[in-house]
């Protein structure tokens, strides 16, 4: 039984980590498409032909079910993949819908009409690729009203992460949240709308100042896919393995790996 994990790189990694942590007894196979990252800066279509791609090579090692841990992909292919792409046996989520659930007070699937929510100012750092999406947006306005989101594309940060540059990350994401604050200067919520970007929490946290809770997706998704599991047993998929592959080089991409996790990590190429 295995269940796919997938990233344009290094970030799904933070998703990875929770999901292992709280499914302790199941295995994983992790697809970083490295040697095409980062997605943030693709259009639609590159990031649609990409995301299917890997989504593929999931299924051939086993698992049926496929989390992307690709903010990019799931704004920007997911829908696309659902509405005439996935075969009926299979299921591909995204990252967004519990991130949005947390944040607007809802318990998983509530799909009771929006109301409004304690928050009302949202700092959202995304890549360029999900800010001009909207699909944060369009999400949070399914369940909730009359909350103000700020939006800010992010560029240059998941190229520094997957370089493992992170002064320069780390000085690029001082210099968005400088710019998200000229145009929200009190925000009381802050989304990582990237799963690069926890690899960064602290420096967010940082530079937003300690009031500002910031919210990230690793955790809330490894919940929802417990509980999604629990009542799609059969979604855990034939594979019996957990597998690290890259379309990078598999040397470059373990080290860093190893480096972020803090455990070894090695990746086969594909
Ligand atoms: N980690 C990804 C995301 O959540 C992709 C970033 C990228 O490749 O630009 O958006």
């Amino acid at each position: 039984m295995a269940v796919g994990i997938f990233d344009s790189g290094l970030g799904g990694l933070t998703v990875l980590e929770a999901v292992r942590k709280r499914l302790p007894e199941q295995s994983f196979v992790y697809f970083g498409d490295n040697a095409h990252a980062p997605y943030g800066v693709r259009d639609a279509e590159d990031v649609y032909n990409l995301t299917t791609a890997a989504v593929e090579r999931m299924w051939e090692a086993g698992c049926d079910l496929v989390i992307l841990a690709c903010n990019t992909a799931s704004a920007a292919a997911l829908r696309r993949m659902q509405e005439r792409w996935i075969p009926a046996d299979k299921r591909v989520l995204g990252v967004f819908v519990p991130l949005i659930e947390a944040l607007t007070e809802r318990s998983w699937g509530d799909n009771s009409p929006p109301r409004e929510v304690a928050v009302k100012h949202v700092a959202l750092f995304a890549t360029p690729a999900t800010v001009a999406s909207r699909a944060f947006q369009r999400e949070l306005a399914f369940r909730a009203i009359g909350v103000d989101v700020e939006a800010q594309a992010c560029g240059g940060v998941v190229d520094a992460i997957e370089d493992g540059d992170l002064i320069l990350a780390e000085a690029l994401v001082r210099s968005h949240v400088d710019a998200l604050k000229r145009k929200m200067p009190h925000p009381e919520a802050a989304i990582l709308g990237c799963t690069h970007y926890p690899l960064m929490h602290d420096t967010f946290q940082d530079a937003l100042g300690a009031d500002v809770k910031v919210y990230s997706q690793a955790n809330l998704v490894a919940e929802s896919l417990a509980d999604y599991l629990e009542r799609h047993p059969k979604m855990k998929g034939s594979g019996t393995e957990s597998l690290f592959l890259t379309t990078g080089d598999a040397r470059r991409v373990s080290d860093r790996a190893t480096h972020f996790l803090r455990r070894q990590i090695t990746f086969q190429s594909v």
